[in-house]
C-alpha cells in the first residue's frame, strides 16, 4: 500500500500569519498520526515563513511515525538536520521569491555542492531523498550521488490540462519504474489533491505520497482528521 506523508507546513503558515501560539503544532501532529498519516513532513525554509526550528524540535521529540525534514542543501540546514536527526531528509531547491517549491533540483548542475551536502548529512543517519523531475537521466545522477530515495515532482502533472495529463502521468510512471530498478525508494508529491491523487496512487511501485496544501485546505471544512482520512481512503482505494 502506498503510504501518505502529511505535510504540516500550512498549519504553521496560519500561525505565523499572526504570530499566535495557535494552531498548535503538536496537536496537528497527533491528529495526523491518529488519522492515518504514515509520516509527518516539515519544510524549514531559510526565510522561516512557516515552519520554525521549534516545530521540528517538537516533532522530533513527539513523533510516533517518521519525521521527514524538507530542506535546501545549505550549510545552515545541514547543521540543523545533523542536530535534529530526522528519519528522512528531502533536499529541495529553494528560492525566496517562490510561493512554493517550483520544481525539482538541478542535480547535474549542482552535483558537487549536493555531493558535499549528502556527505555531511550522513552524520544525521537519516535516509536522504532528492526532490527531482520525472526524468531518467536525472534519476541516474541521483543514484550516482548516493541518494537513498527520490521524490518525484508531480507539480507539472497536477497543473496540466486534460490533454497533457496523460503525458506527465506516463513520465512519472516510467520514472518510478526506472528508479525502482536502481533500488531507490521512490516517493512523489507536490500539487496532489482530492481530484488528481488516484491516478498517481495507481503507480504501484511508489512508496509514499507527500501531500500538504490540499489536506490543510480541506481541513477548514472537514477538520484535519477527516481531511486526512479522506485522502488516505482515496489512495487506498485507487
Ligand atoms: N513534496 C515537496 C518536496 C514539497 O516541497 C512540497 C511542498 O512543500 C510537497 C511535497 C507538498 O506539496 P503540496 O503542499 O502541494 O501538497
Amino acid at each position: 500500500m502506498i503510504k501518505l506523508g502529511v505535510n504540516l507546513d500550512h498549519v504553521a503558515t496560519i500561525r505565523q500569519q499572526r504570530y499566535t501560539p495557535y494552531p498548535d503544532m503538536l496537536t496537528a501532529i497527533k491528529i495526523s498520526e491518529s488519522s492515518g498519516a504514515d509520516s509527518i513532513t516539515m519544510h524549514l525554509r531559510e526565510d522561516r515563513r512557516h515552519i520554525q526550528f521549534d516545530d521540528i524540535k517538537i516533532a522530533k521529540q513527539n513523533i510516533k511515525t517518521k519525521l521527514n525534514l524538507e530542506m535546501a542543501a545549505t550549510k545552515e540546514m545541514c547543521k540543523i538536520a545533523n542536530d535534529i536527526k530526522p528519519d528522512f531528509i528531502c533536499i529541495v531547491p529553494e528560492r525566496r521569491q517562490e510561493l512554493t517549491t517550483e520544481g525539482g533540483l538541478n542535480i547535474k548542475k549542482n552535483f558537487q555542492s549536493l555531493e558535499k551536502a549528502l556527505n555531511s548529512l550522513r552524520q544525521s543517519n537519516a535516509k536522504i531523498s532528492l526532490f527531482i523531475e520525472p526524468d531518467v537521466e536525472t534519476i541516474k545522477i541521483a543514484k550516482e550521488l548516493g541518494a537513498d530515495a527520490i521524490e518525484i515532482h508531480t507539480g507539472q502533472y497536477a497543473e496540466a490540462n486534460e490533454s497533457k495529463k496523460e503525458y506527465f502521468l506516463k513520465k512519472i510512471d516510467e520514472a518510478t519504474e526506472y528508479s525502482h530498478q536502481l533500488s531507490l525508494v521512490t516517493n512523489a508529491g507536490h500539487g496532489l489533491d482530492y481530484t488528481n491523487v488516484q491516478e498517481i496512487a495507481r503507480i504501484k511501485l511508489l512508496n509514499e505520497l507527500n501531500i500538504g496544501h490540499s489536506i490543510i485546505a480541506e481541513s477548514i471544512f472537514l477538520g484535519l482528521s477527516e481531511a486526512i482520512r479522506k485522502m488516505k481512503n482515496l489512495i487506498e482505494s485507487a
